[in-house]
């Protein structure tokens, strides 16, 4: 594929981009203060379990991407936080607000099966008993056509093929402009504009000693995701008529055509989340948004989940949606949807989850495992930290 040619040095990517899934598990994790070390033993184990469970139904094509939150990283390694890597930015609007909730693991679990991704989580929950709490759980379904609960087609305007990959790979190039783009003109991280938290959840990025063209690795292969859990109000959505539901999105429902320019509202989704660069290039994310609900609980949702290279464009898009673009013209489709939660992960390379200390080691950043070692108090010995288990509830 273009994703696996795409690697000059050899680092390959986790399978972020694969064929849209009927099934998904989104699993969230935080781990217990002094289990950091069985956490990072865990990352190498992973694609094992992937295995173990795929190879019993290959058709099924079962996947795991693994996320890694800034908190975990800082407490699992030494080694600088990758640029990017901070805790989630609340976005916090006149109306609507974006919360930033506890994540140190994401797992997005995908198959055509719901069973294979139910094994794979169930399997991962065991292995990490005791060390870990769930902090969110969601089972997600493909809908009708690929739509959202709300009724529309999600996820038409995604790149594809190399445009995926431009949008997703994380390139040693991007070390270079890493520099510029945390301290350029406009970027949502520009901490003299975007107010005291933005700037303090962005100060520790590139952890200790760091600053920007530091020459800190960019991590080739690897990519950012964020993820929120939104409910929607649907009595409210349904007495909408269809007009003003395709007015909200800027899309006609049934056909999925997309309005003209001129006709596209200023508050609807399409036009806050198109964002382009200077160049006037669009900036671009890859979605793989999920239906879920309960009838029971009369909850229904989208788990809403983007991958990009450079998180500032999902930063952005979603300042544009809060706050507003200009201030105050927040997305219509917040007036219907809440979010739950909002977590962002470093996804490294599976080169990297398959040895994290051998590839920062790799990139001269000595072995990772003394952040944890300092921790937990229980390495000393070089063994692994085999009480893990000990305290199960
Ligand atoms: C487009 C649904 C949240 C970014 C769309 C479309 C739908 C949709 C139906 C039009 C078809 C398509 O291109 O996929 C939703 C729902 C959400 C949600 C139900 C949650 C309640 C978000 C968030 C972001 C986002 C939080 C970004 C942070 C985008 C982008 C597009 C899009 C970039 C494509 C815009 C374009 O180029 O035309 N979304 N979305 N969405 N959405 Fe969302």
């Amino acid at each position: 594929t273009v994703w696996q040619q795409a690697f000059p040095d050899g680092k390959s990517p986790q399978r972020v981009l694969v064929p849209p899934s009927p099934s998904a598990i989104f699993l969230v994790l935080t781990v217990r203060p002094g289990f950091e070390s069985r956490a990072k033993d865990f990352l190498s184990e992973i694609a094992g379990l992937t295995r173990t469970v795929g190879f019993r139904s290959r058709e099924a094509d079962l996947s795991c991407v693994t996320g890694i939150g800034a908190d975990l990283w800082d407490r699992m390694f030494t080694a600088p936080r990758p640029r990017g890597l901070h805790p989630f930015i609340e976005q916090r609007g006149d109306v609507h607000t974006a919360p930033s909730t506890p994540g140190d693991l994401l797992f997005h679990i995908r198959a055509r099966r719901i069973d294979m991704c139910f094994e794979l989580a169930r399997l991962i929950g065991d292995a990490l008993q005791g060390a870990v709490d769930v902090a969110d759980e969601v089972h997600g379904f493909r809908y009708f056509d690929e739509r959202d609960i709300l009724g529309f087609v999600d996820g038409t305007e995604n790149p594809e093929d190399q445009g995926a990959v431009d949008a997703v790979l994380r390139h040693p190039d991007d070390v270079a402009e890493d520099s510029v783009l945390d301290s350029g003109p406009g970027s949502v991280l520009d901490s003299a504009e975007a107010g005291p938290d933005v700037a303090a959840a962005v100060a520790g990025d590139s952890g200790p000693g760091s600053v920007p063209g530091d020459g800190s690795p960019g991590y080739p292969g690897s990519t950012f995701v964020i993820v929120q859990k939104y409910t929607h109000d649907m009595s409210a959505w349904d007495a909408l008529s269809v007009e003003e539901q395709e007015a909200a999105f800027g899309r006609h429902k049934l056909s999925d055509v997309e309005f003209a320019e001129e006709d596209k509202a200023p508050n609807s989704h399409l036009v806050l989340n198109s964002i382009e660069h200077e160049d006037g290039n669009d900036r671009e994310i890859v979605r793989d948004n999920m239906v879920f609900g309960s009838v029971g609980s009369g909850e229904y949702g989208t788990y809403f989940i983007a991958y990009a290279a450079d998180v500032t464009t999902t930063e952005q898009m979603l300042e544009n949606m809060f706050i507003g673009d200009p201030v105050g013209t927040y997305d219509r489709i917040l007036d219907f949807s809440t979010a739950l939660t909002g977590g962002l992960f470093f996804v490294p390379s599976q080169d990297f989850l398959d040895d994290p200390d051998g590839e920062l080691a790799e990139a001269g950043l000595g072995i990772g495992g003394a952040a944890s070692a300092k921790v937990d108090g229980s390495d000393s010995d070089g063994e692994s930290d085999d009480d893990s288990f000990a305290d199960v509830p």
